[in-house]
């Protein structure tokens, strides 16, 4: 039987648990592969440092340029985050002609194109499962069980992180510097948090997607992505109130013009919306296509086992195609979508809470300045107070361009009557 040479570079909470159950499934990964996936090679970047899974002897490296080096390494495994050395190693195990799996999509998702054009050239594969939704096989599914499908949305909780913070927050009152926490000692979090928090480790992974889908790479400079750092235990309530719930949304649109939609925001999805009830480190994804309908793909989006799980996926992908060579190299661009829709064009409705006096006129003043720009308004709350007091305004808001809601909103900012940051989260329409 034959032995696949492997080289870990990065061997944290992602790199050891792939080493640990490649060694626990040996035998079955032996009949269904056809080969025995052996790891060579394990890079680190500090090899003195007391770890709970130890680098196995004889493999352990200080340095992943030793990787390139090894004639017996054939699959360089990238997990070790960041950008710069990651995007160096790469491309340079590429032009050696050896194959990449990697599960980082800061990378992907600023240097896919690339990295996939130099694939492309070099006709060296680059796997990526473990990048998007930790243990779900997203990405084999959109490039390859998907493949007769133009994909007309995508809804995604795709941040195990800020799903697990969220749900703590909403479920057990915890506050969020706890929630974090939390969530970083169970192996969830990116080195950095502040991505997992700010939206960016989402926006990462829809840029993928969306790019991915639509055949182009979906420029990440112009993708609207906003964090969960501002979500009140308060919005919380309202929404909870209005029949909704508070979730961190990716969402991909093709769009009547052409155009594809993309962004991460806090977003409040109807309580009867399936994808409200995903809790704690879950990650779920709905893709419509225009053949296959409805389907969704639920699992643990981050945790060693389940990362482990679709990068040893995409080992076994590797050893295929290292015995039988083909021409797919990870991503495939078409010509049939090529434009991002700017995000002040993308219409939605939104929920609004502002802090206001709580006197006569004042909700006047504000639905005057909404009514002008043309924007309607659903439903308001507004908590009783001790008259004279300043108030809680809450008002849902009918579909409006985003670009005409954050104008209004400014006005809005500036009335005497109005206090405090307000908040402005986009809505999931109900189906
Ligand atoms: P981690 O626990 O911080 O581990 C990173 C590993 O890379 C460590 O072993 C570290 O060495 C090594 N490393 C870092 N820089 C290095 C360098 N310059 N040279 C050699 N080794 C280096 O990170 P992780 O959570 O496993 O995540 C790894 C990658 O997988 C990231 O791109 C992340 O976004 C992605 N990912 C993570 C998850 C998850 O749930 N954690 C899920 C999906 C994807 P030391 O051990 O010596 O510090
Ligand atoms: N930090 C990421 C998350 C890891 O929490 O989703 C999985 O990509």
């Amino acid at each position: 039987m034959r032995d696949i040479g492997i080289g870990l570079a990065g061997f944290g909470t992602v790199g050891a648990g792939v080493y640990l159950n490649l060694e626990k499934n040996r035998a079955l990964l032996r009949e269904r592969v056809g080969c025995d996936l052996a790891v060579r090679r394990v890079a680190v970047r500090d090899l003195s440092r007391q770890r709970a899974v130890p680098v196995p002897s004889g493999v352990a490296c200080g340095t992943w340029r030793e990787l390139l080096d090894d004639p017996a390494v054939e699959v360089v495994v990238e997990l070790m985050g960041g950008i710069e050395e990651p995007r160096e190693l790469i491309l340079e195990a590429i032009r050696r002609g050896k194959i990449v799996v990697t599960g980082n999509k800061a990378l992907l998702a600023e240097h896919g194109a690339e990295i996939f054009a130099l694939a492309t050239e070099k006709r060296v594969p680059v796997f990526y499962e473990a990048a998007v939704a930790g243990g779900i096989p997203i990405i084999k599914s959109v490039r390859e069980a998907f493949v007769a499908n133009h994909f007309l949305r995508v809804r995604a909780i795709i941040n195990g992180t800020s799903n697990y913070i969220l749900t703590r927050m909403a479920e057990s009152g915890l506050d969020f510097a706890t929630a974090l926490a939390e969530a970083q000692a169970a192996g969830y979090a990116e080195a950095d948090p502040t991505l997992d928090v700010n939206g960016w480790d989402a926006g990462h992974k829809a840029i993928i997607l969306a790019s991915l889908a639509y055949g182009f790479w979906v420029p990440s400079k112009d993708v609207l992505v906003e964090g969960i750092e501002k979500i009140t235990p308060a919005d919380m309530r309202f929404a909870a109130q209005l029949g909704y719930t508070v979730k961190l949304l990716a969402v991909i649109d093709a769009c009547a013009d052409g155009s594809v939609e993309v962004s991460v925001q806090p977003s409040l999805v109807p309580d009867s919306n399936i994808l409200s009830s995903v809790r704690g480190v879950f990650n779920a994804i709905a893709v419509r296509g225009d053949v296959v309908g409805d389907a969704l793909f639920y699992g643990r989006g981050a945790g060693q086992d389940p990362t482990a799980s679709s990068v040893i996926g995409d080992l076994a992908d590797a050893a295929l195609a290292l015995q039988a060579p083909r021409e797919s190299y990870g991503f495939i661009p078409h010509g049939l979508y090529g434009r991002l829709r700017p995000s002040d064009e993308v219409v939605s409705p939104f929920y609004l809470r502002l802090g206001v006096d709580d006197r006569p006129g004042v909700l006047a003043r504000i639905a005057g300045v909404l009514g002008e720009a043309d924007i309607g308004i659903s439903s308001v709350i507004q908590p009783e107070t001790d008259e004279g007091q300043q108030a809680a305004l809450v008002l849902m808001i009918h579909d409006a361009p985003r670009g005409r809601m954050l104008s209004a909103l400014a006005e809005i900012r500036a009335l005497d009557c109005v206090h405090d940051e307000p908040a402005l989260y986009r809505v999931e329409a109900a189906e």
